[in-house]
């Protein structure tokens, strides 16, 4: 069964004719096979993009989406292999996602964050036992959607981009990390000169950033990371980068109130102005003038990351269906 869980698991030529034809359906080509399809999406984990770019793309060609919010719209889901189930956790995923596949041509999954945990065990056993393609609507550990999309906005707005910068932002809580291994991809994918800036003890995990490096040399792009305690020293590696990306997470070194303490220390990685011909990408949700300033987002490409969600996500369920 084919699934789009992870892009460590696809061919890099694969993932780029994703984004080419993402363009292409953006041009104004049609999906070929939405029509009268079924998408199940199940959300163990707020979202805006992610839940109506599927509802929405669905919708325009001829397809349907059912979003359930597990735990209110469903019963809440277990996915311990051999549990006695005494506790809060209604059904098993062992029933629940084959039934689901009974009804839907397609699933999609956006698991609940296990800080600090190196496990995507809703993901993943949803796929075990689904007998649909299963997308990975954001898991523990990755956010390949998101990570399709960026790559999709820096071809389609800077030409001949060279230079990336990836900045961890200052957090009033620990933030998953999904989005952050996404996103030391989406620099290497395009080949370019690639920085990951962070606090001392905010690593990302090495078998992303080893996937990350060798998709780099790959596309004759380089990837480095940069350990600093301040914001003016992270400031100094924005000169001449086209883009400077956003990104809060957490430390698997940290406890979560060390972290939120760790607020006011690291206050000086907020992004309050950058180079006039860089452009700012950020994945959203953002919290406005803690994380980034009012000047920076507004002349930011964060909405247009956030529409091209759509396109990457239909060339995804094309593929798949
Ligand atoms: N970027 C993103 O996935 O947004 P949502 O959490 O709103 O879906």
């Amino acid at each position: 069964m084919k699934h789009f869980l992870s892009l460590r698991n696809i061919e890099p030529s694969s993932v780029l004719k994703l984004i080419d034809r993402a363009i292409e359906i953006k041009g104004g080509s049609k999906p070929t096979n939405l029509e009268g399809k079924i998408l199940g999406m199940l959300f163990f984990k707020r979202s805006l993009r992610t839940r109506v770019s599927f509802e929405a793309g669905m919708a325009k060609f001829g397809g349907t989406a059912i979003p359930i919010s597990v735990g209110s719209d469903s019963w809440d889901l277990e996915t311990e292999e051999g549990i006695i189930m005494n506790g809060d956790k209604t059904e098993h995923v062992k029933e629940a996602a084959p039934v689901l596949s009974r009804y839907c041509d397609i699933l999609g999954v956006r698991s609940a964050p296990t800080i600090g945990k190196k496990e995507d065990n809703i993901l993943n056993s949803f796929a075990k036992y689904s007998e649909v393609p299963v997308i990975n609507l954001e898991s523990n550990l990755e956010h390949p959607c998101q990570a399709l999309a960026d790559i999709m906005t820096i071809k389609e707005k800077i030409s001949r981009p060279k230079k990336m910068v990836l900045t961890w932002l200052p957090q009033v809580k620990a933030t998953p990390v999904a989005t952050a291994h996404s996103v030391s991809m989406v620099g290497p994918f395009l080949g370019l000169d690639t920085t990951i800036v962070h606090p001392p003890g905010y690593d990302l995990d090495p078998d992303f950033l080893e996937f990350s490096q060798n998709i780099a040399e790959n596309f004759g792009g380089r990837l480095s990371v940069k350990v600093l305690e301040n914001g003016a020293d992270r400031d100094k590696l924005f000169s001449d980068s086209d883009i400077i990306y956003g990104k809060s997470w957490v430390s698997k070194a940290k406890s979560e109130t060390e972290q939120s303490e760790e607020f006011l220390k690291y206050s000086s990685f907020k992004v309050s102005a950058i180079p006039k011909n860089s452009k700012f990408m950020h994945c959203l949700p953002v919290r406005r003038n803690l994380k980034v300033s009012d000047s920076v987002l507004d002349s930011s490409i964060v909405v247009d990351q956030a529409e091209n969600r759509m396109w990457t996500q239909l060339a995804i369920l094309e593929d798949l269906l």
